[in-house]
């Protein structure tokens, strides 16, 4: 991780290098974890993410060959060079479906401008969880509009942002991602209600407290695009579909989902699938009102843990490796933990005290090891900024 400055010196000089004259910016947009609120996004309900302070940049020109040209400092190697007219899903694909699936988005205006060169670079953790997807779209659609001098808003640029994911990677998330990544603060978590779009900024300053949230990415990958993510999601919108509403949010009371219950074995499915979100919900409601005033942020531990067991028990997005991470952390004193984002792999995070970070991290070492399962990742995160202007 690099601070702002190096981070667009470093990118300036690379865009130079690849493309033979200067960029016209550098923005940057961060990854995110989700302190709460799992798979509520795309069922109208609450999130509370938080921004690392890890980033993608994107360091960009207008061309006047009516081309987009993309480079990644990750994934060194010729450029890719497409017509704006011949980006469809698929073309191009890889790491490069995302930044074009941003400037499909925004088509006519780039079109107009005469083309765009792109060059990315970053260390947010790919396949982590973290939403290093997120943050590539989002760097690219700040530094079109700012570039381009386009009338959108942030809220707009979420919107831009969570269509390239969908329509151009072709995974159907919600807006969890890009919403942390444009619109997330320093020094807070961002309380967002998906149905509304209303959202407040929660002050969270747990070193203030003697806490440190600890990351620990497994290294296990996932990927949106496939199977579980967009299976989750079906059964979301049968259940809504099967209690006669639009989205599960608008169900309050739990024992609304009892008719979901009706023996079959699809129907216990779609009954845990509802009750997640239910829960999950009513669990970011607890966690805001335990962070606001004077209350212990100590007390958003046991939440965090019954998050995980609802993700694991209820909507069955976890695996061993999560579970026996979750659980090695709490057992050396985290005061709760749970996996983060979409699920079937990634990043679990853990709420500990400042001074046990190294007594969790080496009890999640050693759980590791006796999975069988190589060294995870792990570092201490703070809130930081949503996505900005650079250079
Ligand atoms: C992924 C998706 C988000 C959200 C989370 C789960 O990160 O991109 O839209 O659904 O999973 O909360």
């Amino acid at each position: 991780m690099i601070g702002d400055q190096d981070a667009a010196d470093r990118s300036r000089q690379a865009f130079t290098e690849r493309f033979g004259s200067a960029p016209e910016g550098v923005w940057a947009a961060p990854g995110r974890v989700n302190v709460i609120g799992e798979h509520t996004d795309y069922n109208g309900g609450f999130v509370l993410p938080v921004a690392l302070p890890h980033t993608t940049r994107a360091a960009v020109a207008r061309r006047t060959d009516g081309l987009v040209a993309l480079a990644s400092v990750q994934h060194p190697g010729k450029e890719i060079r497409t017509g704006l007219s011949d980006l469809t899903p698929g073309t191009p694909g890889g790491w490069a479906a995302y930044p074009a699936g941003v400037v499909a988005e925004l088509l006519g205006e780039v079109t107009a401008a005469g083309g765009v060169s792109i060059l990315v670079d970053g260390d947010v953790p790919s396949g982590a969880g973290l939403s290093s997807s997120a943050a590539l779209e989002c760097a690219v659609a700040l530094a079109l509009r700012d570039m381009l001098e386009l009338d959108l808003d942030l809220a707009d640029l979420v919107d831009v942002a969570r269509r390239a994911e969908n329509d151009f990677v072709g995974a159907p998330t919600g807006i969890l991602d890009q919403s942390a990544s444009l619109l997330c603060t320093a020094g807070h978590a961002l309380f967002l209600d998906t149905r509304d779009r209303s959202s407040q900024q929660v002050p969270l300053d747990l070193a203030a407290a003697g806490l440190a949230l600890l990351v620990i990415d497994s290294g296990t990958t996932h990927d949106h695009a496939e199977g579980g993510y967009g299976d989750r999601r079906r059964e979301c919108e049968q259940a809504a579909a099967r209690l006669g509403v639009g989205l599960l949010r608008e169900v309050d009371d739990p024992a609304g989902l009892d008719v979901l219950a009706d023996g079959t074995a699809e129907g216990d499915v779609l009954h845990r699938r509802a009750r997640h979100i239910l829960t999950e919900n009513a669990r970011v409601l607890e966690v805001v009102a335990a962070l606001g005033g004077d209350a212990d942020p100590r007390a958003i531990g046991p939440i965090l843990t019954a998050g995980h067991a609802s993700l694991r028990d209820d909507f069955e997005i976890s695996i061993p490796l999560l579970d026996a991470c979750v659980e090695a952390a709490v057992g050396a004193g985290a005061h709760g933990a749970r996996m983060v984002g979409g699920g079937f792999g990634g990043s679990v995070i853990a709420l500990v005290e400042a001074d046990a970070v190294d007594v969790v991290t080496a009890a999640v070492t050693e759980r590791f090891a006796r999975e069988q399962h190589d060294r995870p990742r792990t570092f201490v995160t703070v809130p930081s900024s949503g996505a900005r202007r650079l250079a």
